[in-house]
């Protein structure tokens, strides 16, 4: 690209991704602009981190929508005017409609705590956990309508220790996202 690239970055609570990939982007680690993160919560804590970097935040909490949809427009709107090439999910724990997908095709990236197509969804820790595994780890995906379902940009893994708690395992996988997120999105990028 020649202009630098835009991302957006959406959350719902404390926002070490968003900070890994702002971070990214400040260092010349990513060739990308953090331009706006956007919040379903009010009180989510990386809005402040975000803040503090001197980004544009803004939160739209479902409560203040009637619908699904009429949520979706209000972010859909403030969306547009930061024309965003790259929209990451990090900790957003909505689940975007064919109709936000679709304005969006292939520019909305998520991270997720599994090795997918395993454990879709929430609690990846236990269930791992409880089915035995002896690994484990996280993925940055395409975001497409079916939750947590698009083609996968990267994965990586990490294996589950004797005696590993789920708090154990959350942090070690956690420890691996960051890097991985931002080796996605430069992958992503790369191909734009
Ligand atoms: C991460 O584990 C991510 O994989 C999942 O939600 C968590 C968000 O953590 N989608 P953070 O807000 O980025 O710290």
């Amino acid at each position: 690209m020649s202009k630098a690239a835009k991302i957006v970055i959406l959350i719902s609570g404390r926002g070490s991704n968003m900070t890994a990939l702002i971070k990214a982007c400040r260092s010349g680690e990513i060739s990308a602009d953090v331009v706006a993160v956007f919040s379903d919560r009010a009180d989510a804590p990386g809005l402040q981190i975000a803040k503090a970097y001197g980004i544009d935040i803004t939160s739209i909490e479902r409560k203040n929508y009637s619908s699904k949809s009429e949520h979706e427009a209000a972010f859909l709107a403030a969306l547009v005017g930061y024309e965003p090439d790259l929209i990451c999910l990090a900790g957003f724990m909505r689940v975007l409609s064919a109709n936000f997908v679709a304005h969006y095709n292939n520019k909305i990236l998520n991270i997720h705590p599994s090795l997918l197509p395993k454990y879709t969804g929430l609690n990846t820790h236990a269930r791992a956990l409880d089915n035995n595994d002896e690994e484990h780890g996280c993925t940055v995906h395409y975001v497409i309508e079916e939750l947590d379902g698009g083609p996968i940009v990267l994965q990586k893994s990490v294996s589950i220790a004797p005696g590993e708690t789920e708090q154990s395992l959350a942090d070690k996988v956690l420890a691996i996202e960051h890097q991985l997120y931002v080796d996605a999105v430069n992958s992503v990028l790369s191909r734009v």
